[in-house]
């Protein structure tokens, strides 16, 4: 016990008196899965017991890796018939999302999950609406193999970017077995882990600016936490590192319009009874811009769906005046990319 407690103290100094030194040397973010993200937490002023974390403001990566990734992320040959990249979805000028309830998929249907951002995707733990705990690149090839992502094959990527004298150039220059399976995930991993997007008005708030966020926006951060929200979304993401039923207090389906056809979550996955309408917490960075929310794309308000989580995560009813300092609190959310607000 005692031990536990010592330990415990050493953890959070370590937290608080890692100095901010020379490039290479920064006190590291305490992030589960990498230790790629830099951060400084050196103003007095910081605020470093939050539930919400700050992003980090660098990530140390290959710059040559991030640009060929970014080409293959762009790239639509990559997908069987050539008329699909990741991009097609997954678009930074759209917050990361495409801004569609269910995106067009290479079949000619639809996907049947609202497609979720890929900023930040680095920084979280578990993903897909099923919050499956997953590496980018294991799920960048499950995705590009699947009848739903780009129904594509290694079979047919390689000798295609093969004949491609920049790809095969690229490849060449930065990996010493060339244009290979593993070196394709490799870069597409490497660039969606750049994909962050700090500086956010409440970043520089938890970094000890007072002045960055209003008095009514602070105002939302404190119900946000009051309520309980922070008991699911929280962390660096506010998200994307744990799982919760969505019918946690009434039945959410039973009750939201146009959600008849039931999706039965992580169970799909596991076939667990007790995985029954289980769900990711998503990432909430960036929510403002990435409407329609929910897996099932039921609602384009953030105001509704903040009603939503009080009553189905919360079992309470917010009331409109709070709700709207809560929504005020999510717009602080909002970062940079590249040094660009969102
Ligand atoms: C046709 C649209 C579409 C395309 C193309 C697409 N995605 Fe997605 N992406 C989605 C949807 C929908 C989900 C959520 C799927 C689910 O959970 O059921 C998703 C989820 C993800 C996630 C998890 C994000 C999170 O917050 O949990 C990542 C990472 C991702 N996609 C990367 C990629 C990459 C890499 C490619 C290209 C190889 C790609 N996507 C192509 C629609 C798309
Ligand atoms: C018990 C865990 C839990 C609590 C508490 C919780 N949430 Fe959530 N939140 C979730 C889950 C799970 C989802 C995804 C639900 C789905 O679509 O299946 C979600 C989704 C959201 C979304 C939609 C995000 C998107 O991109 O689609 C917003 C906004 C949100 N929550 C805000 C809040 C706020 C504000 C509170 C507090 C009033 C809160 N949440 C409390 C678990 C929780």
């Amino acid at each position: 016990m005692m031990l536990k407690k010592i330990l415990t103290a050493l953890f959070l100094l370590s937290w608080i008196t890692l100095p901010a030194q020379s490039h290479g040397d920064h006190a590291k973010i305490h992030i589960a899965s990498s230790n790629i993200y830099q951060d400084y937490s050196s103003s007095r002023s910081a605020r470093l017991n939050e539930p919400v974390k700050p992003i980090p403001t660098r990530v140390e990566l290959d710059p040559a890796k991030v640009e060929l990734g970014r080409r293959l992320f762009e790239e639509k040959r990559l997908s069987q018939d050539g008329s699909m990249a990741c991009r097609n979805c997954h678009l930074p000028e759209k917050g990361g999302a495409d801004g569609k309830r269910f995106s067009p998929s290479i079949d000619g249907g639809h996907r049947d999950r609202n497609t979720p951002s890929i900023f930040n995707v680095g920084l979280m733990t578990l993903y897909g609406w099923l919050g499956m705990p997953n590496t980018l690149e294991t799920l960048t090839e499950a995705i590009i193999k699947s009848k739903k992502g780009l129904a594509s094959s290694w079979d047919i990527i390689i000798p295609r970017l093969v004949k491609e004298p920049e790809y095969l150039n690229s490849f060449n220059a930065i990996y010493s077995d060339g244009v290979q399976p593993n070196n394709v995930k490799d870069a597409m991993a490497v660039y969606q882990r750049s994909l962050i997007t700090p500086n956010s008005r409440f970043d520089h708030y938890l970094r000890g600016d007072q002045n960055a966020i209003s008095q009514e926006e602070r105002k939302g951060y404190d119900l946000f936490k009051e309520y309980g929200c922070t008991s699911c979304h929280q962390g660096v993401a506010l998200g994307g590192n744990m799982v919760a039923p969505f019918n946690l207090f009434k039945n959410y389906l039973d009750k939201r319009k146009g959600a008849q056809k039931l999706d039965l979550g992580r169970f799909k996955k596991t076939k667990d009874e007790s995985d029954k309408y289980v769900f990711l917490v998503p990432s909430l960075r960036n929510v403002a811009l990435t409407a329609p929310y929910f897996h099932d794309g039921s609602t384009d308000e953030l105001d509704d769906a903040v009603d939503i989580m009080g009553r189905y995560m919360l079992g309470r009813v917010i009331h409109a005046d709070d709700r709207k300092l809560i929504v005020k609190f999510l717009h602080t959310l909002t970062g940079e990319y590249q040094g660009k607000p969102l």
